[in-house]
Formats: structure tokens, sequence, C-alpha cells
């Protein structure tokens, strides 16, 4: 098959009609989209990504009023997240109704919904009449995509169109949350795009970690992205380096600042901004994954707060063997 990178929201509408798979741009990472409504869309999306088959889809709409019509109760606290952060990087997971196979949700009773902030995938999203299930856009296991080159190097040949709509803004995928069965505070199933104190500030609750359990955050494998090089991490560069001499074999992440001089030293963010970490993360392991004669990759952590608390989960997730 071959793979188009275009513009177009015509072709990939046609193409999501006929049950294709299409890989649609989000603010966080690009996505691997077909119609949510249609089992046989979702297996598709599975087969080509090589998914688990336990691993639930996240399913985005065009607007809010839409998540009604998939979810049977959107408790008081989930409107309020809706109205604060929609179209944003959140993902809400809801008891699902009946039209929702459950393909989709790995046979969960609840669906993770989320309406994205990107422009060219809201208007697609409103010219369809079904929402779209859409995982991040890699093979299972690998680095989630941010740009649509990563695309096309994980998927290009298995799907027919990748719509283009440039680098991705927030570069870590949503966050996660469900709000729990007594309604008193939110389960973070996974950090991303949105800091958890804002999500207490806009509903008056705490969050905590999801409870133990195989329902809750299904698919939140610790070993989740495994880079194709060992990925070290370290809480301090410097202090790392002063017992290990750099070799010219191993990349080097650093948060804010190179404490020596190496060819392949990357910094996330010199003014030491966590969105501005977050959004080059993927982009510089993309890199090097593609940079020949690296072994190894160690990464420092970055300050444990705001967006950083994702870099960090994403870090620990790479660095998991
Ligand atoms: O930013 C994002 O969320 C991106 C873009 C494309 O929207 N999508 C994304 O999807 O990261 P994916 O498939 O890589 O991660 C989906 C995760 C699953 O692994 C699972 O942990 C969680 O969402 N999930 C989905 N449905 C769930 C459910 N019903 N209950 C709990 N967790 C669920
Ligand atoms: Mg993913």
């Amino acid at each position: 098959m071959k793979t188009i990178l275009g513009t177009s929201i015509d072709t990939a509408v046609r193409l999501l009609q006929a049950g294709e798979v299409v890989a649609i741009p989000t603010e966080t990472v690009y996505g691997l989209a077909g119609n949510a409504l249609n089992p046989m869309a979702a297996a598709r999306i599975f087969a080509v990504k090589e998914r688990p088959a336990f691993d639930p889809l996240i399913v985005h709409v065009g607007a809010p009023e839409a998540v009604f019509r998939y979810a049977r109760d959107v408790p008081e606290a989930a409107r309020r997240l809706m109205d604060a952060f929609w179209p944003g990087p959140l993902t809400i997971v809801l008891p699902k109704r009946e039209v929702i196979p459950g393909i989709v949700t790995s046979g969960l009773p609840t669906a993770a919904f989320r309406m994205p902030r990107h422009p060219l995938t809201l208007q697609l999203l409103r010219q369809l009449d079904f929402p779209l299930a859409a995982p991040s856009a890699n093979l299972f296991g690998r680095l989630s995509p941010t740009r649509p080159e990563h695309v096309l190097d994980q998927l290009g040949g298995r799907i027919p169109y990748i719509l283009d709509g440039g680098p991705a803004t927030v570069g870590v995928e949503s966050t996660i949350v469900q709000v729990s069965e007594d309604g008193a505070r939110l389960w973070i199933l996974r950090p991303g795009g949105i800091p958890p104190e804002q999500l207490e500030t806009a509903t008056g609750l705490p969050t905590t970690p999801a409870p133990a359990g195989p329902i809750q955050s299904p698919g939140q494998l610790e070993r989740h992205y495994a880079p194709t090089r060992p990925l070290h991490l370290v809480d301090s560069l410097e202090a790392w380096a002063a017992q290990h001499p750099p070799d010219t074999h191993t990349a080097f992440i650093a948060f804010q600042r190179a404490p020596f001089a190496h060819p392949h030293l990357y910094i996330l963010s010199p003014e030491g901004k966590l969105d501005e970490a977050a959004a080059r993360l993927f982009d510089i392991l993309h890199q090097l994954e593609n940079t020949p004669g690296i072994r190894r990759i160690v990464a420092e952590r970055v300050p444990n707060r705001g967006l950083g608390i994702a870099v960090n989960d994403r870090l620990r997730r790479a660095s998991r063997r």
C-alpha cells in the first residue's frame, strides 16, 4: 500500500467513511484513527499497530456535547473538566453506551473520551457523523510520533493517508483521568499534557494515582516505549558524568544546560521551561533513534512539577527494560 502525506480533509473523510484508518494530527501526538462505531475499523487499528487487544483506544469527539451520545453517565466533575480543558490534552474515562463496540474498549464497561485541539482534526471530526478511535500512531511499544515524518517512518506502507498538521505543539500524550466512584476524587490514570494541579483547580477535587488493579489503567505497561537504544535515567547528568567519562557512543539528554561539551548532547529547554521540554522530548528521541553509532542514551530527570510530571513518567517508562 502506498502511504500519501497530505493536507486534504476530504481525502481523510472519504477513507474514514470507507472504514479505513488514517493518521491524524493532534496537539499531543499523531493518532491512528478509524470509525469508533465500526468494529472492523477498530480491528484495523489494532492490526496496523500490532497492538495487543487488551489495550483500549481513546474515542475522539469534535464537540463536548457528542460525549452524551456515547457515555451513559457524565458526573459533574467530568463536565467541569470538559468545560475547562476541551479542546485539549485531557482524556476522561466514562461509563460507555452500547454504541461503542467492545473491541474499542477491550471489553471494559468504560470508554476514554477526548476532544483534541488541532484545527485540521477538529474540522475533520465535524465532517464525520461518527467519533474517531485513535491510539498514538506508532507501532506497539515504539516511540509516539510528534511529526508526520515519524508516522511515515513507522507506518509507511501500512496506511493509505497521513493528514499532515505539522509538528505537535504539546508533544506528550493527554492526561487520562477518571472521577472516582464516590465522586470525591480524580484518579490520574496517566500523567500527560494537563498537570494535576490544574485539574484540582477546575474541579475542587484532589487528584490521586489510580488505585492498583488491572481495570483502571490497562495498557499502562511499565515498559511502554522501548527505545531502540537503552535509556538510562539519572538525577543529574553532571554527577553521572563525574563517575562515567562520556564516550562518543552515548547520547545525553539534559534539562536546561550542558554540564559538559559533547557531540550528542541535547538540551530539552535552555530556558528551563517544562512545556518546551515536553514538546521536544519525543522529537529528540526520534532523532537519536536515527543517529548511527549511538549505543545508549543517558537522560536526566526534569523538575517534577507541571508538565515535568509527564516528561519524567515517559523517561521512566523508556528506561524500563
Ligand atoms: O494524547 C493522546 O491521548 C493520544 C492522541 C492520539 O489522542 N492518544 C493516545 O492513545 O495516547 P494511546 O492508545 O497511546 O493510549 C491510550 C490509553 C490506553 O493505553 C489506556 O491506558 C487508556 O488510554 N484507556 C483507554 N480506554 C480506557 C478505559 N476505558 N479505561 C482506562 N484507561 C483507558
Ligand atoms: Mg501510545
